[in-house]
This record gives C-alpha cells, sequence and structure tokens, in this order.
C-alpha cells in the first residue's frame, strides 16, 4: 500500500514521476503528491483523490527541476486530507520524504522531536523528514543522515528522500517494504515496483532488507546494514513482465478478466523440473498447510480440495493473517505454501518468517518477480500471467489454481494428463469469452437495485462461491455471502425473502444433486435464484451457461462469468470496478 518513486535525470523530473505514479495507483489513490529540487529550493504539490484529479488540481507535473520524488496514498496514519498526502517535510522545507508501511515507534519520536520540531500533519512519515532534519550536518552528505535517521525507526518502510542540499541526489532505503532501482540512460529510478518505470528501462536492481542506496542521475551505491558498500549489478527484466497497458479496454479489471486463457497457457509453461521439486518438498513432508489472503486464499482452498482429490493429501488453509496463533503445531516436518498475487503482503510475509523460524520448508506461489516472498522461500514457482494492474485480482486467480492442478496432478502422477485438460480448457474458454457467451450483463443490471446476494455451493465449487463474492463486495460495494449450500439450513435461510438474489453454482457433478435440493429451499422462501451450470433447470429464475468439463476443472469455467457479474455490476452501480473504495492491490501493513 502506497506508492513511492523518485527520479533524477536529465529530462523534467515531474512528468516522469507523474508517469511512474500513475503505473503505482493500484498501490493507494486516496491522494498523491510529487516534490522536486531546483533553484535551491523543494518545490511540493499534493492533494486528495485519484491522481488525475490531483493533477487536474495541482497541475503536479509543472514543477521545476530534473530530480524529485513522488508518492501515491491509501492511508493509515491520519485521514485522507492535503495535510496528510505525501511527499512531508521537515521544518525548513528543505528535507521531503515519501514513504511507504508503517513507522510504529512514531508517536515516541514525535514526542521527543516535538519539542523543537512543528510537525504538521497527524502521519507517522513526517517523524522521518524531521529527523533526518536533525541528523543532517553542514557539509555532511544527506545519506549519513538518513542513514542515522532509519536507525530510529521501528517498523516498515520503503523511503525515498529529496533535498536541496544536495540537488540530483536521492537517497532511499529499505525495511520490509519493497524497493527497486531502475537503471536508465543518463537517468536513475527508485519505486515500490518496476512497473513503475518500465517504460523507461528495464534494467533493475533489487534493494534488500537494511540496505540504503543513493543514487543521481548517472550512479547508484548500495550500502548494506553494516554501512559497507556493496557491488550489484542490475539485471535485465524479460518482455513477459511488461504488459500494463488497458490495451483497448475501459477497464484493467475487464482486460484481465479476458486475458484469462492466456493467464492458464502462460501458467502451464513451467520447468518441469521446477515443478517437480516443488511437489517432491509437499511429498517428502508430513503436514502441508497454505496461508494466504484474499483471493489468494480462495485459490488455496481449491488447491486443497485438488490435494485431497486428486494427490490423496490432506491439507490445511490458515488465512495469513491467524497464521501466527497456529505457529505451535509448525516445524520441521511442515510445508507451508504462500500463496501471493504480488508477493509482498505483509501478513503472508510474516506467517512464512515464522513458519521459517520453526525450520518449515516454503513453497511460495507468487506472480510478481523479485518479491520480497520470493526472497524468503525455499522454492518459488511464478504464475507468469503477466502484471495484474486491476486491484480486484481476476487473472492471478485462474492461474494460482493451474499451479495447484500441476502440483496436484504432478503428485499423483498423471501431469500429462492435467496439462492436455488445461490447454483445452483455455481454448474452450476464450471461445466463450469472445462469443459473450455469458448471458451476465443483463443479469447484472436487472439485479443493480438489490443490496445484498448470496453465493452458494458445494465441493470444489464452495471456494468459487467465495471468490465470487468476495468480487462482488469489493468492486460493486454490495453485501454478498457465501456458504455451502448445506450450511444454509442452519441459520441464514432466515435471511431469506422474496427476491433475495441467490447464485447457485450447480454443474452437472457430484453436488448437482444436493445443490439443487439446497435451490428449492431457497426458491420455496422467494429467492431470486441465478444458476450457474452446464445444465438449465426449471428452479432457475436466470440461467448462467458454463461449459461441460471434468468435475475437477469446474472452477476455471464457473468463476469467469462470476468476475464478469461483480463487474458489470460495478458499471451497472457507476463505479470504477479498476479502484474501489477504501482498498489497494498491494497490502503490505498488518
Ligand atoms: C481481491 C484481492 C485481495 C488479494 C489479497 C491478497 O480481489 O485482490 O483479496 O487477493 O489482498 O493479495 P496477494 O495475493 O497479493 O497476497
Amino acid at each position: 500500500m502506497c506508492g513511492i518513486v523518485g527520479y533524477s535525470g536529465k529530462r523534467p523530473a515531474a512528468p516522469a514521476l507523474l508517469a511512474a505514479l500513475a503505473r503505482l495507483e493500484y498501490r493507494g489513490y486516496d491522494s498523491a503528491g510529487i516534490a522536486t529540487v531546483f533553484g535551491g529550493d523543494l518545490h511540493i504539490k499534493k492533494g486528495i483523490g485519484k491522481l488525475e484529479q490531483v493533477e487536474e488540481n495541482c497541475s503536479l507535473s509543472h514543477l521545476p527541476g530534473n530530480s524529485g520524488i513522488g508518492h501515491v496514498r491509501w492511508a493509515t496514519h491520519g485521514g485522507v486530507t492535503t495535510g496528510n498526502a505525501h511527499p512531508h517535510c521537515d521544518c525548513e522545507h528543505y528535507i521531503a520524504v515519501a514513504h511507504n508501511g508503517i513507522i510504529d515507534n512514531f508517536e515516541a519520536l514525535k514526542r521527543r522531536l516535538s519539542k523543537t520540531h512543528t510537525f504538521v500533519s497527524q502521519t507517522d512519515t513526517e517523524v522521518i523528514a524531521h529527523l533526518v532534519e536533525e541528523y543532517l550536518e553542514p557539509g555532511a552528505p544527506l545519506e549519513q543522515a538518513v542513514g542515522r535517521a532509519v536507525k530510529d525507526l521501528k517498523g516498515t518502510y520503503a523511503l525515498v528522500v529529496a533535498s536541496p542540499v544536495e540537488p540530483g541526489k536521492l537517497v532511499a532505503c529499505r525495511q520490509g517494504s519493497p524497493l527497486v532501482l531502475g537503471i536508465g540512460k543518463g537517468e536513475t529510478y527508485v519505486a515500490s515496483d518496476f512497473q513503475a518505470f518500465l517504460d523507461s528501462t528495464r534494467q533493475v536492481v533489487f534493494i534488500e532488507d537494511g540496505e540504503m542506496v543513493v543514487l543521481t542521475h548517472n550512479l547508484f551505491h548500495i550500502y548494506g546494514r553494516d554501512g559497507k558498500r556493496l557491488r550489484r549489478p542490475p539485471v535485465m527484466l524479460d518482455n513477459s513482465l511488461v504488459k500494463a497497458e488497458k490495451e483497448g479496454y475501459d477497464y484493467f479489471m475487464l482486460k484481465e478478466i479476458m486475458e484469462q486463457p492466456d493467464a492458464i497457457l502462460a501458467t502451464l509453461r513451467q520447468d518441469k523440473q521446477t515443478l517437480q521439486k516443488a511437489a517432491g518438498l509437499i511429498s517428502r513432508s508430513r503436514n502441508v498447510v497454505f496461508t494466504a489472503c484474499g483471493t489468494s486464499r480462495h485459490a488455496a482452498l481449491i488447491g486443497r480440495y485438488l490435494f485431497s482429490s486428486v494427490a490423496h493429501r490432506l491439507s490445511d488453509v490458515i488465512i495469513a493473517s491467524e497464521f501466527g496463533y497456529f505457529g505451535e503445531a509448525v516445524n520441521e516436518e511442515t510445508v507451508v505454501i504462500a500463496v501471493s498475487q504480488s508477493g509482498e503482503t505483509a501478513d503472508v510475509l510474516e506467517g512464512v518468517r515464522e513458519a521459517k523460524n520453526r525450520g518449515a520448508k516454503v513453497l511460495s506461489i507468487i506472480n510478481t518477480v523479485g518479491s520480497s516472498l520470493a526472497r524468503v522461500s525455499d522454492r518459488v514457482l511464478y504464475l507468469g500471467c503477466g502484471p495484474e494492474i486491476s486491484v480486484a485480482a481476476t487473472k492471478s486467480f485462474i492461474s494460482q489454481l493451474v499451479i495447484f492442478y500441476l502440483l496436484a496432478f504432478t503428485l499423483a502422477g498423471r501431469l500429462e494428463e492435467a496439462t492436455g485438460e488445461l490447454a483445452r480448457l483455455a481454448a474452450e474458454i476464450k471461445e466463450n469469452l469472445a462469443a459473450n457467451n455469458y448471458a451476465v450483463p443483463e443479469v447484472a443490471d436487472l439485479l443493480s437495485g438489490k443490496d445484498k446476494f448470496y453465493y452458494i455451493a458445494r465441493g470444489i465449487n464452495y471456494a468459487v462461491a467465495g471468490e465470487a463474492a468476495l468480487k462482488l463486495k469489493e468492486v460493486a460495494y454490495v453485501h454478498a455471502e457465501s456458504m455451502p449450500a448445506g450450511e444454509l439450513k442452519h441459520g441464514t435461510l432466515a435471511l431469506i425473502e422474496e427476491g433475495t438474489p441467490v447464485v447457485a453454482i450447480t454443474p452437472c457433478d457430484v453436488t448437482r444433486e444436493h445443490m439443487l435440493a439446497n435451490v428449492a429451499e431457497v426458491k420455496a422462501r422467494g429467492a431470486f435464484v441465478i444458476g450457474v451450470s452446464d445444465l438449465p433447470n426449471n428452479l432457475f429464475d436466470a440461467f448462467v451457461e458454463v461449459p461441460q468439463v471434468a468435475e475437477v476443472y469446474y472452477p476455471l469455467v464457473s468463476i469467469i462469468p462470476l468476475q464478469l457479474f461483480a463487474f458489470y455490476s460495478a458499471i451497472a452501480r457507476g463505479l470504477d470496478p479498476d479502484r474501489p473504495r477504501n482498498l489497494a492491490k498491494s497490502v503490505t501493513v498488518k
């Protein structure tokens, strides 16, 4: 959450920073700001709202100078106000800081500094600017003061500092939040994510926890925790990582839903040896535990089902923020499968670190190359589905499922069977999407006045119901609840009344008969039933047809129209599905 960027080069910095911030907006969009260095002064503009609004109101891109820093915010400490937007400054407006993370001891630091410094915001970040001010000595380099300041900080941060004390120089540090350098021709960037500068350079250097980097337009120096200079050559990112444009779609969410057949094929291109080694980790372990949040957790629930039904391995799924409470049972015989699109989710990282301390092996399933999770894992399987920009995860979910099919079928010694079927399914889904075969926009319109939805399913499809409900909540702001259909009669049935929409995932698999019985129960109480199935039924008031597939593959085909349903429900309500309120894509706070 929150995106930071710094630029030093020969071009005007502000437009470069603005373009970079636009690519980081998925990390936060409640306010934004830029500070540049020019003519011996700092020039700062910031405001609340989405980046384009802030640009319209404040003309961020007109700030002068060839170096500067920028920020997009997802508020943690302090409300959404212009005063709380970054960059933050010291008393003299001589030091500007953009920060991602949380400074846990900021209140104590603020108390200490308040005696001699004037604070103007409610943020934790502002203490950093005042600390640097406190430690800045005449004639000494900026990095010396920043290095001393970060020693006082407890918590997580990726931060970048600019000051007219050394125009053209930026100092950035990392502890627990992502930070990457971009090395261009006569210009350098530092950012939360390399997507920020990919249109300018693909040469990157990943910064590790405890490190500090000093950059100017033509050099970068990295220093370790002990202050010693480190040599780390840049790596070249490959083309598959560069795909963050809307390509004719109005929304990333729709584009990414439509990309799912390609995502399946991309994820299928796993190196066989790497896959075998990952499966080996699982087969040698006594306990298998998935840990993840949100959409990735729903994928893990399907993974658990596949491990059981295909590979006959029992496993458990623990929500990452709850993982620590199960720590006592984790040991050397445990393999933890951490599932995270971003690889930066703080709760997942914390659980994984704890598991490693207890001797467990960690297999991570990640989309973002170079993420923090990748670096603390024993083995990593990458989704390879390309950058996912929409806050609502869609194609990464499909790709996570593909990884679980591959792992489960590898464990069962039937990998070829799965790869053939998944490739065939990708083609079928592509045809359906191209032919616009799901009648969801009409149903979304019809139900756009409803304010609560229930999603029911059984077996492997139950987690699909959970994922579909989450999508509707986050992009259409509609209350949605999912449950195993058999659970309805144990309480929730009391909420079903005339016209209550119930989405029933009812494919022709082992769950069909019982599902229809549960559908009849809600129907008898007046529910409006949206049947998602490969076979129509008289009980359905609306029918969303999915292709008929072998039982274990139904999640792949049933989630797609339900993602579309959430998307069109947001559109029908006049909402922006790419930037749902209160959310951010990369959740780097606990
Ligand atoms: C929902 C969504 C979130 C994420 C969750 C975990 O659409 O995107 O629920 O799935 O925040 O994020 P990752 O997978 O990056 O760990």
